[in-house]
């Protein structure tokens, strides 16, 4: 599974990508309004951080397809690796079909079902992005989305790239995998939560303290 980070702040992006494990990274115009600075800038930065194997999404907000597609091709033309974020409405998919036609790569977002989600892929989206934490704040199983939507993929061969979106916390990331998610894309505390166990950091407390009662002469380092 890739994993994408969802934010906008370089920071956190340099960290992820200096591990070697960032496959890309998702931004919403929430995400780019708490980054504080000129929103292409911020893409560019993004984009250059990741490098060319991965992909930065940049959401489009306008209403009307002709207008969305007119955003997609200017957001993509900033740089190769960027993908259009496109929201799931009528004119949403209406304008998918649009950039698939031209060539322009989307992320179809805000998708809460799976009828939504088939519909992003019969019009060539490259990535869905089932909401999992927003529908599980509504009492329903966000995971199932993305289960239902890797199964839908796998049947129909799609070749649409189903993104587990609104990942809130590690059981989200394990759960995701075991649906067959293609992406998993999470904040940056989600990562951090990850790669860290309390058994880990007490392990290594201990290891280099029996470390310390080598005879320094007997040890290369
Ligand atoms: C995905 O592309 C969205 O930016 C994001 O995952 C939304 O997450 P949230 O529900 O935590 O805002």
């Amino acid at each position: 599974m890739k994993i994408f980070l969802d934010t906008a702040v370089l920071d956190e992006i340099r960290t992820a990508a200096s591990w070697g494990i960032l496959d890309g990274v998702t931004t919403n115009p929430t995400l780019a309004a708490k980054a504080g600075r000129a929103f292409q800038e911020n893409i560019l930065a993004i984009s250059e951080i990741i490098g060319e194997r991965a992909t930065v999404s940049a959401e489009t907000v306008s209403l009307e397809a002709e207008a969305m597609v007119r955003e997609a091709k200017l957001v993509t033309s900033w740089a190769p690796n960027v993908i259009a974020k496109i929201p799931c409405t009528p004119e949403g998919i209406k304008a998918v079909w649009q950039c698939t036609k031209a060539g322009i790569p989307t992320n179809v977002t805000l998708v809460f079902n799976a009828t939504q989600g088939l519909l992003a892929m019969k019009a060539g989206a490259t990535y869905v992005s089932p909401f999992v934490g927003r529908l599980d704040d509504t009492g329903q199983n966000g995971m199932e989305v993305v289960e239902q939507l890797a199964q839908i993929k796998r049947i129909y061969g799609f070749t649409t790239e189903v993104l587990a979106a609104s990942i809130r916390h590690p059981l989200h990331v394990i759960e995701a995998a075991l649906a067959g998610a293609d992406i998993a894309t999470m904040p940056f505390s989600v990562l951090m939560q990850i790669v860290k166990h309390p058994l880990t950091d007490a392990g290594l407390e201990r290891f280099l303290k029996d470390w310390q009662t080598i005879s320094p002469e007997l040890r290369p380092f």
